[in-house]
């Protein structure tokens, strides 16, 4: 039987509410998203314009809008290299169906991989709010640095497993100069780039200059691995497709010969 357009209007009017959301209003036939009708969204925002109006509330300026963007698109492949790519692959040559695929990958994110965009913001948001009006960019840095050293931790979003330079460090770092979107957590993320390169030789890497530019573009942290998640999604997704349709099913993704064993030898159950 179908809904009756008074029946289908008290869907979403009976009853207290028990939800509730600053994001989306759902009416009959008529969805707004964030005060914009999303008729009015289609065909005239770009995604990463959706992203940052669904994330921060309001509209981005043009240069925000090009710089998400652009941090995006950093964030999108890095090969067969990163642990989530190399999980999300194996799940699919197993025959997991894509969206497995894709949550057992994003599950490999952790401190090494993919969770260091979100401690870098953290740190850097904090290392600013706390401090004084004024700043030196080098003794900040230098003591940013030395509590990480105090405690042997690594500092998140610095040194490359493959990358002594990370390119697209540079780039993004390039644009967001160009886009005028530097601010004061970019700044300290660069200061602390000297200091550590002069102690350790290892430069910032792509969530190290992206942690600092999305600071500047006002997005909280706690929206760090959420956004590096919608920038490596379409990357994981091609990943499983590419494993899917071009490799063997359940291939062996390594010889035998390569597997060591160091356990215990053979021995018998005895006395049992
Ligand atoms: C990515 C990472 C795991 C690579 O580690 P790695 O291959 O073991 O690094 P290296 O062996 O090249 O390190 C060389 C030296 O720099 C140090 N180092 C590397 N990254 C460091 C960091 N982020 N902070 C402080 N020191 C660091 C190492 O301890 C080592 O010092 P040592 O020679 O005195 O022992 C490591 O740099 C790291 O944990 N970075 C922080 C997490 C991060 O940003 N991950 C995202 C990567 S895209």
């Amino acid at each position: 039987m179908a809904i009756g357009k008074e029946s289908l209007k008290n869907l979403f009017t009976v009853g207290k509410p028990k939800w509730r959301t600053a994001i989306t209003r759902v009416e009959p036939n008529n969805i707004i998203t964030r005060g914009h009708s999303q008729e009015d969204l289609i065909g005239n925002i770009s995604f990463s314009e959706m992203v940052y109006l669904l994330i921060k509330g309001e509209m981005p300026l043009k240069k925000e809008s090009k710089m998400l963007s652009a941090i995006l698109v950093s964030f999108c492949d890095h090969g067969v290299t990163p642990p989530s790519t190399q999980a999300a692959r194996l799940m699919a040559s197993a025959g997991s169906k894509v969206h497995a695929c894709i949550a057992g990958g994003l599950l490999a994110f952790g401190k090494n991989h993919a969770g260091a965009i979100e401690e870098s913001m953290k740190a850097l948001q904090n290392y600013i709010q706390n401090s004084g009006p004024e700043y030196d960019w080098e003794s900040l840095a230098q003591n940013f640095v030395n509590e990480y050293i105090k405690e042997d931790v690594k500092i998140p979003g610095f040194g490359h497993r493959y990358h002594y330079e990370d390119p697209r460090a540079i780039k993004i770092i390039k644009l967001a100069q160009e886009y005028d979107c530097i601010g004061k957590h970019t700044q300290l993320a660069l200061a602390i780039q000297e200091v550590i390169f002069e102690s350790k030789g290892i430069k910032m890497n792509i969530d190290g200059a992206n942690s600092g530019i999305l600071s500047d573009l006002g997005f909280d942290w706690r929206t760090g691995t959420g956004i590096f998640m919608i920038g490596r999604l379409p990357g994981l997704i091609s990943h499983v497709y590419e494993e899917k349709v071009r490799e063997p099913e359940f291939r062996k993704f390594f010889d035998v010969e390569e597997i060591y064993y160091d356990g215990q030898e053979d021995r018998q159950l005895g006395g049992l």
